[in-house]
């Protein structure tokens, strides 16, 4: 008898006795007096119901929990059990379930690798197109090409599938056994794929890029793209990181509006040249590779010329201007490079110029060729249809501008920028002979909101070849062309035309003009006035589409920080 008592006395004392702290403990807490828990339902759920609980609510120190209190507690601990067992049951139904599922996906794969497709050999031969011929093959057996660039998978007897070959869109539909093979459950956006059947056109009410679709009648895989985290849908998002979407440019390019972009560019060139050649100018392709400075030592691109000192070409419009006495008013389109430092949405490390050079003009006749140039190009790209679709998809609200364009002064630019309280960081006004830069030139020519030809503009912030105006020395006959959201598309000016003066222009900006002997040499040989301009042509587009950066007009922009992919 003395020896149960014993047993149970000892078993009594090994109760463990938990500490629950209601305001200072905490759930992670071990349950000793140090570290004392916060709820008695923890205190159950971590040490078994097997306890015995001293809890403290107040200064007061611990006590026994009440009876009541730990039935309640004990009661929310059962609760809390069942609840516990009901998520882990469900959790395993649904593992089971996705399980079943993904066997069946397998299963249905395996089965679907034993569809092989045949192409029907009682159809007519099937012609291969290019998406744009395919309203003019409407009726016939075609087969083709391209990219996956949409896919709707409607059951699992119907594919839709827009089809992009770079010449347009397709709208695909693949039904029955066609869509039952390996190939066909497994495709993904961005898959290349070769399509034969017949273009109908579509019933009043259904809508398809070109109002007709292709009821394939055959189709063949050509390469796969990844599905998954790979997928082209998640890689390229339209709220990605700038700097990542730059990094993916090569997958960037292929979205509706980069293409559309790039569309538009390729007419624009294409406008601005026959443009040149209507007005009876030649097309010259100058060096990049140069050993002279057009606008600036600051901003040129240095490299090694089997070991002398060269730069990457700022402007081709010396050698435009070498060209005149041969070939009269000349053009041409080629890349400049500038070694800017400035982060802005307007600046390129490397751009497309457009650059003109005219002989025997007046700084009147120059600005009124540049106003015909920008005209003109408008007028043809809006009168070519495909090209004015692309404008109205990308800048919806695009008006040609009107003619004359605003000329305007530097001086009265100046107080344009006073008078209409734009200042400069330091809440001062510009001042007559300082450079207006980007932001309250752009401020300027968003508030006027029209085309603003500025003149005349001091020749201390100005290149050294520009030609002094006669009746006041101090300032050149030069222009900038500003356009609303972009600020200065062309920068331009008529070009001294006597030697000692150009010696001089050297000298004043500390230039060595031996390399520059060919240059002088113009005004040697037979001088004449002259004068023209550069257009940058991502700005230009950047202005006609509507586009925040010259960046996205540019196929892989370059600029401070970036020369990849
Ligand atoms: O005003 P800029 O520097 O003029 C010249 O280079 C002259 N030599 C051209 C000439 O008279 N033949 O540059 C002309 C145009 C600017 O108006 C601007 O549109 C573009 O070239 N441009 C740039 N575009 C993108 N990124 C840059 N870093 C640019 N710098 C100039």
């Amino acid at each position: 008898m003395a020896s149960i008592i014993a047993q149970a006395t000892e078993k009594l004392s090994i109760v463990e006795t938990v500490y629950v702290d209601e305001v200072a403990g905490s759930d992670e807490g071990t349950g000793t007096e140090t570290s004392p828990m916060k709820t008695p339902l923890k205190a159950l759920e971590k040490h078994g119901e097997n306890i015995k609980i001293v809890i403290k609510k107040d200064e007061e120190g611990y006590k026994d929990i009440s009876g009541a209190a730990l039935k309640k507690a004990k009661k929310s601990l059962l609760e809390h059990q069942r609840k516990l067992k009901k998520q882990e049951e469900q959790k395993q139904k649904l593992e089971e379930e996705l399980k079943k599922k993904h066997e069946e996906e397998a299963k249905a794969l395996e089965r679907a690798k034993s569809i092989v497709l045949t192409q029907d050999t009682s159809l007519p031969k099937a012609e291969k197109i290019k998406i744009r011929q395919s309203t003019d093959s409407r009726g016939k057996r075609v087969k083709v090409s391209g990219w996956v660039h949409r896919l709707r998978v409607q059951g699992k007897d119907m594919m839709f599938v827009i089809l992009r070959d770079g010449s347009g869109f397709l709208q695909c539909v693949l039904t029955g056994e066609l869509c039952h093979t390996f190939d066909a459950i497994t495709l993904t956006t961005e898959s290349t794929i070769t399509v034969y059947g017949v273009i109908n056109a579509l019933p009043e009410g259904k809508k398809a890029p070109d109002n007709h679709e292709l009821v394939v009648d055959y189709w063949e895989l050509v390469g796969k793209a990844p599905d998954g985290d790979e997928a082209f849908n998640s890689k390229v998002t339209t709220d990605a990181d700038p700097s990542y979407l730059l990094d993916n440019r090569h997958l960037v390019l292929r979205g509706e509006t980069s293409a559309a972009v790039f569309k538009a560019r390729a007419e624009v060139i294409k406008a601005f040249r026959a443009h040149y050649e209507s007005r009876g100018y030649t097309e010259v392709t100058p060096p990049c590779m140069v050993q002279t400075q057009v606008e600036g030592g600051a901003t040129l691109f240095e490299f090694n010329y089997y070991g002398e000192t060269a730069y990457l070409t700022q402007s081709s419009q010396l050698y435009l201007e070498t060209c005149l006495p041969s070939l009269g008013d000349v053009f041409s389109l080629a890349e400049s490079y500038r070694a800017e430092k400035s982060h802005t949405r307007r600046h390129l490390s490397e751009y497309s110029h457009l650059e003109a050079e005219m002989a025997f003009l007046t700084f009147e006749d120059m600005l009124d060729n540049i106003e015909d140039l920008v005209c003109d190009v408008i007028d043809r790209v809006m009168a070519h249809e495909p090209t004015r679709k692309l404008i109205e998809q990308l800048n919806p609200t695009f008006q040609p501008p009107a003619r004359p364009f605003l000329r305007m002064n530097y001086a009265d630019a100046i107080k344009y920028l006073k008078d209409n309280d734009i200042k400069k960081e330091d809440g001062s006004y510009y001042q007559y002979g300082e450079d207006i830069p980007e932001a309250p030139e752009r401020a300027m020519t968003d508030k006027i909101n029209r085309p603003i030809l500025l003149c005349r503009f001091p020749a201390n912030i100005k290149a050294f070849y520009m030609q002094k105006c006669s009746d006041d020395p101090s300032v050149t006959e030069s222009v900038d062309v500003l356009m609303p959201n972009v600020g200065e598309i062309v920068g331009g000016s008529m070009r001294m035309n006597d030697m000692n003066e150009l010696l001089e222009a050297y000298k004043r900006e500390g230039i060595d003009p031996s390399p520059y002997y060919w240059y002088t040499d113009q005004r040697k040989y037979g001088t004449c006035p002259h004068g023209g301009y550069g257009l940058g042509v991502e700005r230009f587009l950047a202005w006609l589409l509507n586009r925040h950066t010259v960046r996205d007009c540019s196929l892989y922009p370059r600029f401070t920080g970036r020369c990849t992919p």
